[in-house]
């Protein structure tokens, strides 16, 4: 079953409560009372449409409204996939940092296990880390310069430093996968780790990359099939712009 605008969000996160972190994306916290989806998007001036499509996507995995995310606003799109890059950098991956420099304290695990984990976890790390870099520092400042130009707010000067350093065909090229290594990450743990003397952190530590991955695999694909088509769509209007 979708979500509505006329659920209550109080029954949104009863029937799923992993879409919270995605609301709190929209600048959307608790504490919503007896209110509506449509109600609570309209007080934050969240697009609702975008709202009920996005959440949907992660609500129900086959659910992909292509034609109607493909309508959304560049600024919309990046301000939300931004507030995702900070979920990521700023909570979920020193969230599980956290647990793995507990694990590196504690005496359930042989030291050389301890290392091949944290060795392997800093890696990732810094690999998602430029990841971000790349797409906050080039990708989205092209897009929303873009939007700004075609909507008259910037100069063709103030656009042309954009165009010299980026087009949306060399990121599509290179978006790198971020979700293979952590799918090595939780295997190592799962099939090659000798048994600790306590599973209870690892099997935690395991629960936040499964969800890390999910939330990761979400992401790319709407970069991938919503802001690469929306930007090649701006890139033409450009070329056919006198
Ligand atoms: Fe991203
Ligand atoms: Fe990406």
């Amino acid at each position: 079953m979708l979500i509505n605008k006329d659920m209550k969000m109080v029954e949104v996160i009863h029937m799923n409560h992993h879409l919270l972190h995605v609301i709190n994306r929209f600048g959307i916290q608790l504490g919503f009372g007896e209110k509506s989806v449509e109600v609570v998007c309209k007080e934050h001036q969240v697009d609702l449409n975008f709202f009920l499509d996005l959440i949907n996507t992660y609500h129900n995995r086959s659910y992909f409204p292509l034609q109607n995310l493909l309508k959304i606003k560049a600024n919309m799109l990046v301000d939300y996939l931004h507030k995702t890059h900070q979920y990521y950098l700023e909570f979920k991956v020193p969230e599980i940092e956290s647990y793995i420099d507990r694990l590196l304290s504690d005496n359930v695990l042989e030291e050389e296990s301890k290392q091949l984990l944290s060795d392997f976890f800093q890696q990732y790390k810094a690999e998602l880390t430029q990841h971000i870099q790349i797409e906050e520092t080039m990708v989205y400042p092209y897009a929303i310069a873009l939007e700004k130009y075609l909507k008259q707010k910037i100069s063709k000067e103030e656009l042309t430093g954009y165009l010299k350093k980026y087009s949306i065909a060399e990121y599509e090229e290179e978006h790198g996968d971020i979700e293979e290594k952590l799918f090595d990450l939780k295997n190592i743990i799962i099939k090659y780790l000798p048994a600790p003397r306590d599973s209870r952190l690892l099997n935690v530590i395991l629960h936040d990359l499964f969800e890390l991955e999910l939330d990761l695999n979400n992401h790319c694909h709407i970069e991938n099939m919503i802001l690469v088509p929306i930007v090649e769509e701006m890139e033409k209007a450009l070329s056919e712009t006198p």
